[in-house]
C-alpha cells in the first residue's frame, strides 16, 4: 500500500459506491480525505463511519460555483490539494426511440460538466504547488458503447477525454490526470441489472465475476500514488477482461 500521509484528498460522490471504496482506500493509505454527496448530513454520516481523518460535505457537481467555492475551501483550509478524484456520475438507461431531453441534460450536466466543473477547481488549487493527481471516473462503455446506453456512453465517452485532454494541458505544471474505465461494478448504480444480463456478462468476462468497487478503488489509489509518478493521460479499464 502506498504511503499517502500528508496528503489532502478529495472524493466527488463518496457517499456509496466506487467513491466510499475509494475513500476508504485513502484514508488507509494515510490520506486526509474530504468526500462529499449532495446530502449534507447524510456526507457527515459516511465520513464519520470511516477509519481516518475523513470528514463530508454537501456538492452537488452540477453547481459550477459551488464546485469551485468548495475545492478553494478545502485547498485553502488544508493549505494543500493533493488528490481528487472526480466520482461523482449518474446512469439511467434509455433505448434511442425512449430517450427524455431532461435525462439527457441532467446526465450531460452531472457526468460531463461536473467533471469538468472539479477538474478545472482541482487545477487551480493544485497550480500554485505545481503538483497533484486527478482520477475521472470513465466506462467502458464510453469507449465501446452498448445497446439503451447512448446518453450515459456519450457522457462517459466525454470523462475520458476530459482526462486526456487535462493531461496534456497540465503536464508542465506537474499535475497528472488519469482516468479509469470500470466494467460492471456492483453498487447502486448496477443493482437494476437483471439476473440473466448479470449471468450474460458474467459469462463472456474472463476473470469470470463482476467487479467490485474495491478493486476499482485499488486502481485509483495505484494510480494517485508516487508509484504512478510517470502515468498521465491513460484510461485503465477495470472490467476482469470484458471487453477483451
Ligand atoms: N458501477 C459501475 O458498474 C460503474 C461502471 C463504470 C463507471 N462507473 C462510474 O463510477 C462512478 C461511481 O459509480 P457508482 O457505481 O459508485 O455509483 P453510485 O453507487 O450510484 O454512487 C454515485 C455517487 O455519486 C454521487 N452523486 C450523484 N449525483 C451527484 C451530483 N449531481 N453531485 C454530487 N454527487 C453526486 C452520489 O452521492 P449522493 O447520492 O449522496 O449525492 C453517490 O455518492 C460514476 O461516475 C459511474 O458512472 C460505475
Amino acid at each position: 500500500m502506498p504511503d499517502l500521509s500528508g496528503r489532502i484528498a478529495l472524493v466527488t460522490g463518496g457517499t456509496r459506491g466506487i467513491g466510499l471504496a475509494t475513500v476508504r482506500a485513502l484514508a488507509e493509505a494515510g490520506a486526509t480525505v474530504v468526500l462529499t454527496g449532495r446530502d449534507e448530513a447524510k456526507a457527515k454520516d459516511v465520513a464519520s463511519a470511516v477509519t481516518g481523518t475523513v470528514s463530508g460535505l454537501a456538492l452537488d457537481v452540477t453547481d459550477a460555483k459551488a464546485v469551485a467555492a468548495l475545492v478553494r475551501g478545502v485547498a485553502k483550509e488544508h493549505g494543500r490539494l493533493d488528490i481528487v478524484i472526480a466520482n461523482a456520475g449518474i446512469m439511467e438507461d434509455a433505448l434511442l426511440g425512449m430517450i427524455r431531453e431532461e435525462l439527457v441534460d441532467t446526465t450531460l450536466a452531472t457526468n460531463v460538466a461536473g467533471t469538468i466543473h472539479t477538474v478545472q477547481a482541482a487545477a487551480r488549487a493544485m497550480m500554485r504547488k505545481k503538483s497533484g493527481s486527478i482520477v475521472v471516473l470513465a466506462s467502458i462503455v464510453g469507449e465501446h458503447g452498448s445497446a439503451g446506453q447512448t446518453v450515459y456512453a456519450a457522457s462517459k465517452a466525454a470523462v475520458a477525454n476530459i482526462a486526456l485532454s487535462a493531461a496534456k494541458e497540465l503536464g508542465r505544471s506537474g499535475i497528472r490526470v488519469n482516468a479509469v474505465a470500470p466494467g460492471i461494478i456492483e453498487t447502486a448504480l448496477t443493482e437494476g441489472l437483471s439476473e440473466d444480463a448479470v449471468t450474460a456478462n458474467v459469462g463472456r468476462t474472463p476473470l469470470g465475476r463482476l467487479g467490485k468497487s474495491e478493486d476499482v478503488a485499488k486502481a485509483i489509489l495505484f494510480l494517485v500514488s508516487d508509484d504512478a509518478s510517470f502515468i498521465t493521460g491513460q484510461v485503465l479499464g477495470i472490467d476482469g477482461g470484458l471487453t477483451l
